[in-house]
């Protein structure tokens, strides 16, 4: 295993020199984290972090694995993106923005790839019962979720086998793919005022406790 914190610039080149030498057929970027607050106000150390990570790290470490997997005309690129994809997020706007960002390069890069072996697939979950909403707490409120939660380990099969079909956009659940569907009904700025209620309102229900397993950990921080 190896740890490294992917929040640093130059961690896909770091994580790339220790696998290089190993053909890989999947690549899951899955490592993020939210920040919740107004953005007038947020930290910009944390958030320039969560930028990084989102953004930079994942399109840099999928384009230094996607060398290999064009050359050999086989792989599987999983990236997780979220619900938070289909709209603006006040309270949480780099959150979602950056979100929106891994939908929209998953779709367009996995076009480019439709006559290769090569497929990707972009994961967009809703609330799901992780340490998520636990680390969003610790990095300014109190922020918890407590309504429509999804088990963690259903949305893990539900991205796995989407993306061992080549699904492009995997959306798990009815009701989550109604919800990605709503921007389309109303007005984005409705939809956006509509999001600011739900942030904040999840402020003040109850917290969750956090219970899941971590079967398989690739890349984990330095701790
Ligand atoms: N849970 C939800 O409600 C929800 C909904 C939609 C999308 N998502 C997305 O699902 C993905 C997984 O989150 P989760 O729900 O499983 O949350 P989680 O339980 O907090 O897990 C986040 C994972 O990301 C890793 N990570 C965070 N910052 C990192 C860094 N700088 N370098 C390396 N690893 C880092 C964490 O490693 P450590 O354990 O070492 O900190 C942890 O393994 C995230 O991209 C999240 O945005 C979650």
């Amino acid at each position: 295993m190896l740890s490294t914190d992917l929040s640093n610039v130059d961690s896909a080149e770091v994580v790339f020199d220790a696998i290089k030498n190993i053909k890989i057929d999947v690549l899951v970027n899955c490592a993020g984290f939210g920040i919740y607050g107004s953005f007038a106000e947020n930290n910009w150390q944390q958030e320039s972090s969560m930028l990084n990570l989102h953004i930079i790290t994942i399109t840099h470490l999928t384009k230094l694995v996607l060398q290999g997997m064009i050359e050999r005309d086989r792989g599987k690129i999983l990236n997780v993106s979220s619900l938070a994809a289909f709209q603006p997020g006040p309270m949480m706007a780099l959150y979602y923005a950056s979100k929106s960002y891994l939908l929209s390069f998953s779709e367009a890069i996995a076009n480019e790839l439709k006559d290769t072996g090569v497929s990707v697939t972009v994961l967009c979950p809703g609330p799901t019962k992780t340490c998520f909403q636990e680390v969003v707490s610790n990095t300014s409120s109190d922020n918890k979720i407590s309504f429509n939660m999804a088990c963690p380990k259903a949305v893990a099969a539900y991205g796995y086998k989407a993306m061992l079909k080549g699904k492009v956009v995997a959306i798990p659940g009815v009701f989550n793919k109604f919800l990605a569907n709503l921007p389309r009904l109303l007005t984005r700025k409705r939809t956006t005022s509509i999001v600011r209620k739900i942030q904040e309102k999840n402020r003040t229900e109850p917290s969750n406790t956090c219970v899941f397993e971590k079967d398989v950990v690739l890349i984990k921080k330095n701790v």
